[in-house]
């Protein structure tokens, strides 16, 4: 069995030992939480790939009310979904809390109020039963989503693309992901958000941007391509490009083509996404590609890379309940050891420090 991680660690009452990882023989029931932006969300994984349970509460619904997150609004909300969602977790799983090898949650990037939630109740949790406590970059925890009932092994290429960020990895190990590249300015994500909104479309609109573009015209307009370093991105130019196109409708008093604009816009940001992926693939000499985050659901992001199987590629997507946030990929992430935080005095973070 090569590369499969394993560690050491030591529950926070008794200080007995526990080893934890894919190198482990004996069979490991990660519980874990998320509520880094605006789903609490709580699984419990077996094995870094088998989800036993996935429970999911957005506040989706609130938030459309403000065009995006509030940041206060989410985390009381977090604080009225955390214990239902966790209750309904082990509940559904029929797994006692004695059962569990180690909690998990994560600690950033993401709304500090937020994460603060999901953080200290997975503390509290470990103190209570003793068991180790395991802290999550959320990032890299969307990359291991790909690991959930998949035999995906590393060495590959990753490109992230959710609300927040915008990212090439180079993964070759279990724990190691580097990044190669990044967008400067908006995320992916972001971009769709933005487009949608100007469209008229409903918060948060990437996947009704999504729905609405297969009734488009990809080609009735071209919107610009930044000129950026070869692995970065940037997306606030398009949005402005799109933005300059609308303005120009309006003041013509003609309807506007919104699948058109939507069908044109998705076709710029998919054929960028590739490009760039695909050389970081080519200059590497990686042939395993995978997607992660929000955007990695886009139908068409994912007919485009899926492409790539006809030239060799070995390429990976996660169900898309596992590409928008949730708890699964968190306990996938503490299996794999990739990135953690092992100390309960870890402290949550907004901002991933440069
Ligand atoms: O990964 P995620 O759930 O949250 C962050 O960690 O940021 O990503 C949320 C983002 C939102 O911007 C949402 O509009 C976008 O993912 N998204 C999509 C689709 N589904 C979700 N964007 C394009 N097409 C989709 N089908
Ligand atoms: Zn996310």
């Amino acid at each position: 069995m090569k590369d499969k991680p394993v560690k050491e660690f030591i529950t926070p009452i008794s200080g007995k030992k526990v080893l934890i990882g894919a190198g482990t023989p004996e069979e490991q029931l990660i519980f874990a939480l998320e509520s880094s932006c605006d789903e609490t969300a709580c699984a419990i994984v077996k094995n870094g790939r088998e989800v036993i349970a996935n429970t999911v509460s957005t506040q989706i619904k609130t938030h459309e009310l403000y065009g995006g997150v509030v940041p206060e609004v989410a985390a009381r909300e977090h604080l009225n979904s955390i214990v239902p969602v966790i209750e309904k977790t082990f509940s559904d799983a029929k797994i006692s809390p004695q059962e569990i090898t180690a909690f998990a949650a994560t600690v950033g990037p993401g709304l500090i109020g937020s994460l603060l939630v999901g953080l200290n109740a997975a503390k509290t949790l470990a103190i209570t039963w003793d068991k180790p406590f395991i802290g999550i970059n959320h990032l890299n925890s969307h990359v291991c989503a790909n690991y959930i009932d998949s035999t995906l092994e590393p060495p590959f290429i990753a490109l992230l693309v959710s609300g927040g960020h915008t990212q090439i990895i180079k993964v070759d190990n279990y724990t190691k992901q580097t990044i190669i590249g990044e967008t400067i300015d908006d995320s992916a994500g972001e971009a769709y958000d933005k487009v949608a909104r100007l469209l008229g479309l409903p918060y948060p609109g990437g996947a009704t941007l999504d729905k609405l573009a297969p009734q488009g015209n990809k080609k009735a307009f071209v919107f610009p391509d930044a000129k950026v370093g070869q692995y970065e991105f940037s997306f606030s130019g398009l949005k402005t490009a799109v933005l300059r196109t609308v303005q120009n409708i309006k003041s013509e008093n003609k309807e506007l083509p919104i699948a058109d604009i939507a069908a044109s816009f998705q076709e710029r940001i998919t054929k960028t996404l590739f490009k760039k992926t695909y050389n970081a693939l080519q200059e590497f000499g990686y042939k395993k590609v995978v997607l992660a985050g929000g955007v990695a659901a886009n139908s068409e992001i994912r007919k485009k890379f899926f492409e790539l199987e006809k030239e060799g590629y070995e390429v990976h997507a996660p169900a898309m309940k596992y590409c928008t946030d949730n708890a699964a990929m968190i306990g996938a992430a503490a299996y794999y050891l990739c990135n953690t935080f092992d100390s309960l005095d870890v402290e949550v973070f907004s901002r991933v420090a440069k």
